[in-house]
């Protein structure tokens, strides 16, 4: 497994590659790796003839008062999942030489990024579309790898590169779960004790949400307040949104048809937990 940090010789690189016809599967991620990364890097190396990971705690994607400076990093365990996973290349570049002194270009996808996190998280779409961009350019890659965990950044996703006939296949990959059923996130580690446990709630309140649709609830709002209710009566949290969208457009629904996507943010303590699941109704 090889590690590359500077751009020109990552381009340089895939470029040489690219020139042989073998299949390029990218895997973006912040790093702190864990099983749901994992699984996207399966993914890739069962897809591709070569497997790149790139490890890059985006400054641009987190706002002012976000854990950019305390989010959770741990190079030499994450290189070493890396290769145990069959990696080949991973790509490590610096934050200045991704944001030089006069960097000034960015990519927005308004539409798909006024709900949900886009709408707590302002600006948070605009660095991960610009980060995920210049990645893609960098790598060349041809199939690129994301987890359904973040739903709405997939979505962003899909649409850049059909919007800008970008030539690469964007694969969603399902959410990777704990025993008890908390999704996984390189965030899980903020939580004491205490929290970790009340976490459970919120995949316990979207299989409740799921199991209402199938048997026939079809108003949104009434499906909300029981996903609020459940979360509510299991701790003191701070629910930052709880919706129910179309999982193209991301516009919030009223009532259930076809492919909908509930999805839901929560503060327990300190830390912002999101989930969703996809209900699909005949
Ligand atoms: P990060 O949070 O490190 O996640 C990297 C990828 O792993 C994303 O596609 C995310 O959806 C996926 N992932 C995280 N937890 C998962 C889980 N439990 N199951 C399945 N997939 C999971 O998302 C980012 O980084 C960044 O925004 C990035 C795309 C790298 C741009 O900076």
């Amino acid at each position: 497994m090889e590690v590359v940090k500077s751009i020109n010789e990552m381009k340089q690189k895939m470029r040489l590659i690219k020139a042989t016809g073998k299949k390029i599967g990218l895997v973006p991620t912040m790093g702190y790796l864990h099983e749901g990364h994992r699984s996207l890097i399966d993914r890739a190396r069962e897809e591709n003839e070569v497997v790149v990971v790139s490890i890059f705690v985006n400054p641009t994607q987190f706002g002012p008062n976000e854990d950019f400076d305390k989010y959770p990093r741990d190079e030499e365990r994450d290189l070493e999942l890396c290769s145990a996973a069959g990696c080949d290349i991973v790509f490590l570049p610096d934050k200045d030489s991704m944001y030089s002194d006069n960097y000034s270009t960015y990519v927005e996808v308004p539409s798909l990024t006024e709900t949900l996190c886009g709408a707590s998280r302002p600006g948070h779409f605009k660095g991960v579309a610009t980060v995920v961009t210049k990645l893609l350019n960098i790598a060349k890659a041809d199939r690129a790898y994301f987890g359904q965990k973040d739903a709405q950044q997939l979505a962003v996703i899909k649409r850049i590169v059909k919007d800008l006939d970008m030539d690469v296949d964007i694969v969603g990959c399902p959410i990777v779960r704990e025993g008890d059923g908390l999704a996984k996130s390189s965030r899980n580690t903020y939580l004491n004790a205490v929290e970790r446990q009340q976490a459970i709630v919120l995949y316990k309140a979207l299989k409740q949400a799921k199991k209402l649709v199938n048997n026939g609830v079809v108003d949104a709002q009434a499906i909300k307040k029981e996903i609020r209710t459940i979360i509510d009566t299991a701790l003191d949290s701070d629910i930052d949104y709880i919706e129910i969208v179309n999982n193209d457009t991301m516009k919030p629904i009223d009532v259930i048809a076809g492919e909908v996507l509930i999805a839901l943010a929560v503060r327990i303590g300190k830390t912002r937990l999101i989930d969703n699941m996809m209900v699909v109704l005949q």
